[in-house]
């Protein structure tokens, strides 16, 4: 049960520092550096032939699938794409023997992702899937796999599956980095890093009241844009999905630089934009954007690194995360706009647990 949550979503956002231990548990191995899987089921030599990765996946699934599109480039320089399952499953992409497809799927019985993968697998591929349903259609057919072992998730609205999905491909990312270039320097950092990710989580909840007070000045908004760069992109895309589908507010996640090629003529004191800008390589390009809404009269929500000023002479709000490494950002902000649309769907009156038109998984198609 939900115990003493008002709500499925508020347990399993609060759930989260646990299920990354969880995903993460028994996996990371000091002695050479790297990530180890039950499951994968790939020899030496298939691992070695991998030249491609195929990530198919719908709705949150697919905006992890995005993050892992960043993770593998960076740490295993491996060449990703990534493709709705759903359009997936109709095309017939060039593909060959070395490309792996790997299939994102909380429930593992998503009927688009099932077929992607079945077709994929008919096509001759190696098919892998990152799952959170044990035994589930998708884990069992996938030729390997990796469980997330985040627990069931109950709220339609994909929360701790989601950073579980980006903590599971960032150690992939590490172990197949591991086999190619990465040195055991590196590995160990990564890993240490992964280690200290579930206080950083712990900490970011600790924004829940502040969201809740941001939440009520801009509940009544019409419309809500989610912007950030690089691994923060595919972020400000789910946050963007999260208010939709649980407060029905019209909400786009762009790029933070596209805004200028067309949607920023929506910009006016109405519609304000959450924007992703903690420290990182591109902060400076962030908060160069971030200005251009702002000289257009729009309100600006930022997470931010905790105590950053820069950012709080510019935005209308700053809520505070704390600064981790830019390939984990991802999961440390993902928590405060799950907090954010979960406040605001309150606010409107939803279900929160069990919005309208949708249901936990999406067995037809
Ligand atoms: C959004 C949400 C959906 C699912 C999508 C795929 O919060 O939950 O977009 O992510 O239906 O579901 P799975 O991951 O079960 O394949």
């Amino acid at each position: 049960g939900r115990g003493a949550y008002p709500h499925y979503m508020l347990k399993e956002i609060y759930e989260q520092p646990e299920t990354l231990a969880n995903a993460m548990r028994g996996r990371l191995t000091e002695a050479d550096s790297t990530a180890h899987f039950g499951g994968l089921n790939l020899s030496a030599q298939q691992l070695r032939q991998i030249d491609r990765v195929v990530m198919t996946a719908c709705g949150t699934s697919y905006h992890a699938a995005m993050v892992g599109e960043y993770l593998f480039e960076e740490l295993a320089r491996l060449p990703v794409e990534v493709e709705y399952a759903s359009e997936l499953r109709y095309r017939n992409p060039p593909m060959d023997r070395n490309t792996v497809v790997l299939a994102l799927t909380q429930s593992g019985e998503t009927a688009d992702t099932l077929a992607a993968l079945r077709e994929s697998k008919r096509m001759g591929h190696t098919t892998l899937a990152i799952c959170n349903a044990v035994g589930s259609s998708i884990a069992r057919e996938a030729d390997g796999g990796v469980y997330l072992h985040a627990g069931a998730e109950i709220g339609v609205a994909s929360t701790k599956a989601f950073t579980s999905q980006v903590a599971v491909l960032t150690m992939l990312a590490l172990y197949l980095g591991r086999t190619r270039h990465l040195s055991s320097t590196q590995g160990q950092r990564i890993i240490d890093d992964l280690h200290a990710l579930p206080e950083a989580v712990r900490q970011a909840l600790r924004c829940h009241d502040h969201v809740k007070r941001v939440a009520a000045k801009y509940a009544h908004a019409k419309n809500v844009l989610y912007l950030g760069r690089q691994y923060l992109y595919p972020v400000a895309l789910e946050g963007a999905l999260k208010l939709k589908e649980i407060s029905y507010i019209h909400a786009e996640g762009y790029p933070a630089a596209e805004m200028k090629h067309g949607p920023i003529a929506l910009v006016d004191p109405n519609t304000p934009s959450v924007f992703l800008v903690p420290r990182g390589s591109v902060f400076d390009k962030v908060m160069s954007n971030m200005q251009e809404i702002k000289a257009r009269g729009g309100p600006v929500i930022a997470i931010a690194s905790a105590g950053d000023r820069e950012v709080a002479a510019v935005a209308d709000d700053v809520i505070a995360i704390p600064d981790v490494p830019e390939y984990l950002q991802p999961i440390v902000t993902a928590i405060p706009l799950q907090l954010l649309a979960y406040e605001v769907a309150l606010l409107c009156g939803c279900d929160v647990d069990k919005p309208r038109n949708l249901a936990k998984s999406v067995t037809v198609e």
